[in-house]
């Protein structure tokens, strides 16, 4: 077999930056000869890139490797190599205990370490087995190749772009400043040329990546830049009609941020601002350093610069010591701010965080009671927000082909589904429409614009 027709598959779990490193995963394999498939039977190749935020998402690697170990076997007896590679998260956390469990895995190789791919898969073709968990001091993002523009647009017009990486806050129940290292932001520089090039291979939106993103800030004589300032500079490049950032800290919510939600047309109404919990007691034993009432200023704050923004967030029930009274706390504080949308998960205790040895853990039973009630009220939130679209127009960006002939699928600017009927438009068109039905998981209505020509005519 020649170089050019070898194939990898790569497969995420976990969070969007997971997405992104995928991608650069195949940018840099793409000049080793390897084309992508979204069909494991067919690679020569298999990353899992995995997560290790909660337990359940930490065993599914080794669920999968059992299936990718069942493709390698039906390879082999067609004379065909598999090589697999454990990347992501669980590769940092668990290192080489990850070759011990699954014993045919050729390579772990920590987020750290993806622009290494090439050289780490000829050591490991030599010698099957390699952990790389390093943090080296190589900013790895800029060290890798770039797609081509035909590859760019064909993962959709929409993008992801991260520009900052890590965590410095150490909540008390979280796994990623030990997954991911410590705070780290990419320069101006490089984040503008990425932009750049999204912007003219006709991607429309980015939305803009980090741990904790809105922690990024520039370097040398970038010195002074917030990502307020970022989102300014981004905003300027042509092309780039939408702009949206993900996931930020309750505590790095600077006014710069803020007033760039008031004065940036590109800046989307959205903002995903996890609180994990409303009671202050449960807030402090996390260590998410701030209370109850800063979370609801902030939230007065960006909703006094966009009136119409939606908020999303997260939340974990069942933290440690969490009581009746403090889950309340945080019905309380979903029913004030009210969200279009909320991630909500079990406390899971995970291995060398601080939370995992506190007393008062919470019985599984009461967990399942409470996350399933706040799943109820963001569910009636959620489908209040959605309802008060109907009769609205608004922007949909059409990223893809709807189910049916002829419909085509976007997104509104508060991240909604929305699906059309196409009426002559196309993937990466940003048309207005005009909402009138509601799905369970979709908005549906016509053309604003077609409407309004056919009213004419
Ligand atoms: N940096 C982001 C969140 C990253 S992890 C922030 O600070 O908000 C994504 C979400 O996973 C978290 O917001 C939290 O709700 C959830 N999470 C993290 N660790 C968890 C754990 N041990 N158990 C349950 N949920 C967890
Ligand atoms: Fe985890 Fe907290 Fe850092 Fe978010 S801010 S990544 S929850 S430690
Ligand atoms: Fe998971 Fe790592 Fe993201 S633990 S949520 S993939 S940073």
């Amino acid at each position: 077999m020649t170089d050019a027709t070898k194939k990898v598959y790569v497969k995420s779990y976990g969070c969007q930056m997971n997405v992104y490193d995928a991608q650069r995963m195949a940018d840099v394999l793409a000049p080793e000869g390897f084309v992508e498939t979204s069909d494991m039977a067919a690679a020569d190749l298999v990353v899992l890139n995995t997560c290790h935020i909660r337990e359940k998402a930490a065993e599914k690697v080794y669920s999968e490797l059992g299936r990718v170990r069942a493709v390698k076997r039906e390879r082999a007896a067609g004379g065909l190599d598999t090589r697999i590679v454990v990347a992501g998260c669980v590769a940092q956390a668990e290192g080489g205990e990850i070759l011990r469990r699954a014993r045919d895995v050729d390579l772990v190789v920590g987020p750290q370490s993806y622009h290494r791919l090439p050289s780490l898969l000829a050591e490991a073709q030599v010698k099957p087995g390699i952990v790389d968990t390093d943090f080296p001091a190589e900013a790895k993002f800029d060290a890798l190749p770039a797609p081509t523009r035909e590859k760019t647009l064909a993962r959709g017009v929409s993008a992801f772009l991260t520009v900052q990486e890590g965590c410095d806050k150490f909540c008390t129940f979280c796994v990623v400043p030990y997954t991911r290292g410590a705070e780290a932001s990419r320069p101006v520089a490089a984040i503008l040329e990425e932009a750049g090039r999204l912007a003219a291979a006709g991607i429309r939106e980015v939305t803009l990546l980090g741990q904790n993103v809105n922690a990024w800030h520039g370097a040398g004589e970038a010195e002074s830049w917030t990502l307020g300032r970022l989102l300014h500079a981004v905003a300027d490049i042509p092309g780039i009609e939408r702009i949206r950032y993900t996931t930020s800290h309750p505590r790095d919510m600077d006014g710069e941020l803020i007033a760039a939600h008031r004065d940036l047309p590109q800046l989307m109404p959205y903002l995903h601002l996890p609180v994990q919990s409303g009671s202050d007691a449960i807030l402090d034993a996390m260590n998410r350093r701030h209370t109850r009432d800063d979370y609801r200023r902030i939230v007065d704050a960006v909703r006094a610069a966009r009136p119409d923004i939606a908020l999303s967030s997260d939340f974990i029930v069942g933290f440690p010591g969490e009581t009746d009274a403090d889950f309340a706390d945080t019905m309380r504080l979903i029913e004030e701010v009210g969200f279009c949308a909320a991630f909500s998960f079990k406390y899971s205790p995970r291995p060398g965080t601080p939370a995992s040895d506190l007393a008062g853990q919470v019985p599984e039973p009461v967990k399942a009671e409470r996350l399933s009630a706040l799943q109820a009220l963001v569910d009636r939130q959620q489908k209040a927000f959605n309802a008060a679209t109907v009769g609205r127009t608004v922007d949909v960006l059409l990223e893809k082909p709807g189910r049916h002939p002829g419909q085509l699928a976007g997104k509104s600017p508060y991240l909604q589904a929305v699906h059309i009927d196409g009426d002559g438009a196309a993937v990466g068109d940003i048309v207005p429409v005009t909402i009138t039905a509601l799905g369970s998981n979709s908005l549906f209505g016509p053309r604003a614009d077609v409407a309004a020509r056919k009213e004419s005519a």
